[in-house]
């Protein structure tokens, strides 16, 4: 299966891309780790992707595609991906089909979970990860760690992401709805959305996610 989770920030992208990604046995991959990777390495292109980042902005499609690209040629993912933050615009969603193509491959669905605004800020205010492993994520509110500041999984330090504080979470919030919406037509046209409710448990979500997709 290749599916493609969209979303405001904050939606639960990578919390149920986490989970779907168990239960399908295919790999998760969030264009958001990839690049937090990259910036973290410290390289001249982890710096400018730091930089962006920082912005609330997107950082450039060959850049990310790049990474795409590379990820979903693993052999982990021969059978299917969870793609989650990509494709973020019209462009990126035109550069992925045009990378399965020659491959025989296309997309299952694409999972666009909806969120209102004032959600998405209460998530993202309360959102803490683990620095050493960024898919230890929590919440304050929703799912908090046992020892504050602490990660359950691994011991880790839990902090804020940099682009988690007001003013950027707000340019992300433009950001989505002038590149990334327009995508939803994009997929709506080639039969591929699926819209879900974000609200709610995160189970709920989930079981809704799994009405929504294909069987077999
Ligand atoms: P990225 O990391 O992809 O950020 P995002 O898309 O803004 O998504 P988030 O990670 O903020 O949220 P999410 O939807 O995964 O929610 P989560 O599950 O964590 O991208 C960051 C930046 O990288 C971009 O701004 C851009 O600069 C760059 N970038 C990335 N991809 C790019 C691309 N393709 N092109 C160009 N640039 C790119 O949940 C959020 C919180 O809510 C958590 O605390 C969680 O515990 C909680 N939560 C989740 N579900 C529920 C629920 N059902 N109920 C209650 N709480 C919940």
């Amino acid at each position: 299966m290749r599916l493609v989770l969209v979303g405001p920030p904050g939606a639960g992208k990578g919390t149920q891309a986490t989970l779907l990604a168990a239960s399908l046995g295919v790999p998760h991959i969030s264009t958001g780790v990839l690049l937090r990777d990259e910036a973290r390495a410290g390289t001249p292109l982890g710096e400018q992707v730091a930089e962006v980042m920082a912005t609330g902005g997107l950082v450039p499609t060959p850049v990310t595609l790049g990474l795409v690209e590379q990820r979903i040629a693993e052999p982990d993912a021969a059978e299917g991906f969870i793609l989650d933050g990509f494709p973020r615009s019209t462009e990126q969603a035109e550069a992925l089909d045009a990378l399965l193509a020659p491959h025989g491959q296309e997309l299952t669905a694409v999972v666009l979970l909806d969120l209102p605004d004032e959600e998405v800020v209460r998530r993202i205010g309360g959102r803490r990860v683990c620095a050493a492993d960024a898919a230890h994520s929590f919440h304050l509110d929703t799912a908090p760690p046992a020892d504050p500041g602490v990660c359950d999984h691994c011991g880790g330090e839990l902090f804020q992401r940099e682009d988690d504080r007001p003013e950027t979470v707000l340019r992300r919030q433009q950001v989505y709805r002038a590149e990334t919406v327009p995508l939803i037509s994009y997929y709506e046209a080639a039969g591929l959305l699926r819209r879900v409710a974000a609200t709610g448990p995160v189970a709920e979500v989930a079981q809704r996610i799994r009405a929504v997709l294909p069987t077999g």
